[in-house]
């Protein structure tokens, strides 16, 4: 049974359509993650599942119930803001205890939970600060703690690890995930950072201009994008998008090289789109000259120029090529990816042939 259902679910803010038309089942126990870029709707779909916003149109229901007109108090969610309001006037210990306080939790009781909260967002020796002693990063710990203190049905969480160093977030990340296991409650993870979004989550929806683009498991999404703007914001470096041209009997080339055979039309012209981590270097390929070069310690990051655009290619660390240098490089045909011209939808049926690693 699904925790969350999103059903035809619109939000505009006077003549503004913000969310235009989202449907979404997220699975009991589930780690969703909201994944898109800046202003794309995360947020204000987050603030309609705590019932701080309301629906202009369609249907949100937990555990099967309606819950539309239930205001945010009776729905058993925790959430965590991306602006994490935490109480000017209490004490980070306080401010964490809060919602024990408000349901009435005795007070040694508050005490131990508040203490383990503490340990594991590593706030102990702030407990007795007040919120504008504390940098951004341990604001946002100690929202993080409000949220984590009592176990409520569903967790709600806006970007709360974007205000921390490398070395916290990455802490966390793993907290959070080792969380979600012991607890098993669904959560919903707004990010805009993929990676994030790719090593936590057991579900993706990718959302543009107030769309889910498409939902998935991670390795759905990073496998078989549904369309270029997914495919072009899953993965780092971002996959490579190139013309390709399809000649007779189905031959696709890049740069006029014969890179696959697919079922299509001779003067069709679909975008190929290739991953970093397809694309060797090879004796005989497609021609390109290196340009940039980013060695980044076990691999090395190289910037290939050939005459359909720039494709960017992950090589072992110790690969000798220097900017100028002219090359060939290859990728497997199963692991192009093919996208509409216009439309930018992936093309699966007409090349089928290509989507054998893809399943
Ligand atoms: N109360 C409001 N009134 C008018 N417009 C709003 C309101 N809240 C949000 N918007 C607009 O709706 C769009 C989506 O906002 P939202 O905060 O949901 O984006 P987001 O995906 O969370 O972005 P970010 O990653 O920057 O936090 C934005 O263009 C924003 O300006
Ligand atoms: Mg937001």
């Amino acid at each position: 049974m699904s925790a969350i259902d999103l059903v035809g679910v619109r939000k505009q803010f006077g003549e503004t359509q913000v969310v235009r038309g989202v449907d979404l089942a997220v699975p009991s126990g589930a780690f969703l993650s909201l994944l898109g870029p800046s202003g794309c709707g995360k947020t204000t779909l987050l603030r309609m599942l705590a019932g701080l916003e309301t629906p202009s149109e369609g249907e949100i229901r937990i555990d099967g119930a309606v819950v539309n007109a239930v205001p945010p108090g009776a729905r058993d969610i925790a959430m965590v803001f991306q602006s994490y309001a935490l109480y000017p006037q209490m004490t980070v210990a306080q401010n964490i205890a809060y919602p024990l306080r408000k349901r009435g939790v005795p007070k040694g009781e508050r005490a131990g939970r508040v203490a383990a909260v503490a340990e594991m967002l590593q706030l102990g020796p702030l407990l007795e600060r007040k919120p504008r002693q504390l940098s951004g990063g341990q604001q946002q710990r100690v929202a993080l703690g409000r949220a984590l203190v009592r176990e409520p049905r569903i967790f709600l969480l806006d970007e709360p690890l974007s205000n921390l160093d490398a070395t916290l977030r990455s802490h966390m990340r793993a907290e959070l995930i080792e969380l979600h296991r012991r607890i098993g409650r669904t959560m919903v993870y707004v990010t805009h950072d993929q990676l994030e979004a790719m090593t936590m989550s057991t579900h993706i929806a990718v959302i543009d201009g107030g769309v889910v683009q498409q939902f998935g498991t991670p390795q759905q999404v990073y496998r078989r994008p549904v369309n270029r703007m997914v495919a072009g914001f899953i993965g780092t470096p971002a996959m490579a998008f190139v013309e390709g041209r399809v000649g007779e009997g189905g031959a696709l080339t890049l740069a006029g090289t014969r890179v696959a055979t697919v079922d299509a039309a001779p003067g069709a012209t679909p975008v190929i789109g290739i991953r970093a981590e397809d694309v060797r270097l090879a004796e005989i390929g497609v021609p390109a000259r290196v340009g940039l070069v980013e060695p980044i310690g076990h691999e090395t990051l190289v910037r290939l120029h050939c005459d359909a655009g720039i494709v960017t290619a992950r090589l072992p660390g110790d690969t000798a090529v220097q900017p100028g240098e002219q090359v060939h490089f290859t990728a497997d045909a199963g692991r192009l990816h093919l996208f509409d011209p216009i439309g930018g939808e992936r093309l699966t049926d007409p090349y089928q042939g290509n989507e054998r690693d893809h399943g």
